[in-house]
């Protein structure tokens, strides 16, 4: 399973990321457990080999701007700073492009998309080979350290990733500088290798929620905005109430909904949770009384798909 990163093997590598599967690579930063981020079912993959109990959006990984641009839409600081910065440590979160390809499910249903341009020259190589945005976190088990070396991602998640590439170990250690570029003022969501005082040299003054010590958040998740339905949603539905629409799942659908999209015929957790941000935005529009939702296994890929329920079920 752990290839050294040769030719041959970066090509193996890219035709596995195009297929779909999983594959663990070396950044300046951390190892990354790499997907087809357009794929909602390859993404999905990562979140179950994860162990995630909640579908925090992922970065898409590029090979340099012109594809960044292809994605997101940059102004004239976000051009600044990924010249200044890219390829290298430093994750810009913006608005995504009307056509930007990146999976809903990547982005956490958001409205923003989270890219870098890695400048390690193996997953550089990778990035050129698999010709697609590449959703990428940390290649560890939920609640487990970011792995730095080949080794540690086995450790965590052997039998869970078709391939790690062996990189040997990473530079920087520590994971990317996250600037939230998507709003009217800078928010540097996540220090890391970029310092605020590096990004205010190119951009004027950055707003750090994090900076002071107390106030710190355990995780950059918690600055996360979610994304919330305009109507109301209403959970373990088992009938269809007056003008509300239905999320379905599994086999035994009730009638009567204006329109019902079905997670997963079959009952299928990972297809379920590829879909699940796609449906609930085509079942948000105006004039239904809301989307009510049917009661979907709390076990595995379940328990994220729940939580992320519950959070647009709860009026902000
Ligand atoms: O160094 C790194 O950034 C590594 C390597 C593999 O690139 N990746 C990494 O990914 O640390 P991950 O998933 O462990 O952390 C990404 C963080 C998430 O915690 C999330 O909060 C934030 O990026 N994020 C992603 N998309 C976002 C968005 N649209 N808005 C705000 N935050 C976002
Ligand atoms: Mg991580």
């Amino acid at each position: 399973m752990v290839e050294p990163a040769d030719p041959d093997t970066l090509e193996r590598a890219a035709a596995l990321i195009r297929a779909g599967r999983l594959v663990a690579f070396p950044t300046e930063t951390v190892y990354g457990l790499g997907a087809d981020a357009t794929s909602d079912v390859a993404v999905a993959r990562i979140y179950e080999a994860k162990g995630r109990p909640r579908f925090n959006p992922l970065i898409a990984h590029v090979a340099d701007v012109s594809a960044a641009r292809r994605l997101a839409v940059f102004d004239a600081r976000a051009e600044a700073v990924a010249a200044r910065f890219w390829p290298g440590p430093l994750t810009l979160v913006l608005p995504r492009r009307a056509d930007c390809p990146v999976s809903l499910l990547a982005c956490a249903g958001l409205d923003t998309v989270a890219i870098r341009v890695p400048a390690h020259p193996i997953a550089r190589a990778l990035l050129r080979a698999a010709a697609v945005p590449v959703a990428a976190p940390s290649a560890n088990p939920s609640g487990a350290v970011s792995p730095t070396t080949a080794a540690h991602v086995v450790q965590g998640l052997d039998g869970r990733v078709d391939m790690v590439i062996d990189g040997g170990a990473c530079a920087v250690g520590l994971e990317s500088t996250i600037l939230d570029l998507s709003g009217a003022d800078p928010v540097l969501l996540r220090p890391g290798g970029v310092t605020a005082e590096d990004l205010c040299a190119v951009i004027g003054p950055v707003a750090m929620p994090g900076a002071d010590a107390h106030a710190r958040p355990k995780s950059p998740g918690l600055l996360l905005r979610h994304y919330a339905p305009g109507i109301p949603v209403r959970l373990g539905a088992t009938a269809v109430g007056p003008e509300e629409a239905l999320l379905a799942f599994g086999a035994d659908v009730p009638g009567g909904a204006v329109e019902t999209l079905n997670l997963s015929p079959s009952g299928d957790l990972t297809e379920a949770a590829a879909n699940l941000f796609r449906y609930l935005r085509a079942l948000d529009r105006p004039g239904r009384s809301g989307i009510a939702v049917m009661p979907v296994p709390e076990r595995g890929l379940g328990a994220a798909i729940n939580d992320r329920l519950r959070r647009a079920a709860t009026p902000p």
